[in-house]
């Protein structure tokens, strides 16, 4: 059999193959890069970066639960400077497609982030995280919110000619509609989901198992509600999607493609498994050849399903 057709498009971004490392699961790239080849994966995602370094959250902040953990980091991160000087210079010698994620609590800031990064060649896109449940600021009451991510998708896309995802949050009834805002408003894609809300007592204590008391639940628990939001946007909107939450090996990263995501991202097994991004691929590679598909494209599809 000839040679499988493994490349996928994310709007103005072809990638070499849909596996993909999600935000805050792998740092900047070094903390995994021992494990496994970099350069053989579809892309990576970086850790959330802000205009400004982050401490985050006071601690605990992370908490195992069934099947998944608990995280209220609060996107610690170095700041857009320290990241171009430090983490820039490695990632450019990985020879993987680099999406650089932003978190920012104001339109503004999302924009200056952005200007700031457009001219580093190695910054393939942006994955603007307008989704997380762990900040005051920005993150979740600003992204549930459509009129703003209509307004940050406009802003950004009049920054930058490279490819602009925005990352949903899954804490809403109509995550579609969020989707529909990002397409009309000139974005390439959306990467659907990030954490749920949720949290967890110590019975004993009486207390909260993280300080933050609420955190975002990642990991093979909330699979099934990303496969659903998934859908719910690929039988809505005509935009790719990239697939995340519980993915953890290739035949969940099948069954996203199957609901309509065009690639999957790895986030919490890496912790687990952090050789888990190359299993995939291979994996998904002995499902094309067995299944007889020669052209990844081919299982993108949830039209059948519409
Ligand atoms: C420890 C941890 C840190 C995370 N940090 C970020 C972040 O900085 N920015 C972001 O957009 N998502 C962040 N996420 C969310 C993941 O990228 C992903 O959307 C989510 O965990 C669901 O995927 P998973 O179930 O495969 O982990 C983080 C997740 C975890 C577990």
């Amino acid at each position: 059999m000839s040679e499988i057709n493994l490349n996928v498009n994310i709007g103005r971004l072809t990638l070499q193959n849909p596996v993909m490392l999600a935000s805050g699961t792998v740092g900047y790239g070094n903390e995994i890069s021992e494990f496994i080849d970099l350069s053989k994966i579809g892309a990576i995602v970086t850790k959330s970066i802000s205009l400004k370094p982050r401490k985050g959250n006071p601690p605990r902040r992370v908490v195992e639960t069934a099947s998944g953990m608990l995280n209220a980091i609060g996107l610690a991160n170095v700041g857009i400077e320290n990241f171009i000087k430090e983490k820039i210079p490695f990632l450019k010698e990985l020879g993987t497609t680099l999406i650089a994620n932003i978190a920012a609590s104001s339109i503004d800031e999302y924009v200056e982030c952005v200007k700031l990064l457009d001219d580093i060649e190695t910054v393939k896109g942006f994955e603007i995280n307008v989704s997380c449940p762990n900040v005051k600021e920005g993150g979740l009451i600003f992204g549930n919110n459509v009129d703003n991510v209509k307004r940050i998708t406009e802003k950004v896309r009049a920054a930058t000619e490279k490819n602009v995802i925005v990352k949903l949050s899954p804490n809403t009834a109509n995550i579609a509609d969020f989707a529909r805002a990002v397409k009309d408003n000139g974005g390439d894609a959306v990467s659907a989901i990030n954490t749920l809300v949720g949290s967890a007592f110590d019975i004993y204590t009486r207390k909260p198992k993280i300080k933050n008391i609420t955190g975002g639940l990642s990991g093979p628990a909330i699979k099934p509600v990303a496969i659903a939001k998934v859908l719910e946007i690929s039988r809505n909107v005509d935009i790719p999607i990239i697939g995340i939450g519980g993915i953890s090996n290739w035949k969940d990263a099948v069954e996203f493609m199957i609901a309509g995501a065009s690639a999957a991202q790895l986030g919490t097994i890496n912790f687990v498994n952090p050789t888990a991004a190359i299993e995939t691929l291979d994996g998904i590679k002995g499902y094309c050849k067995n299944m007889s598909v020669k052209n990844i494209s081919e299982i993108i599809s949830s039209r059948i399903l519409r």
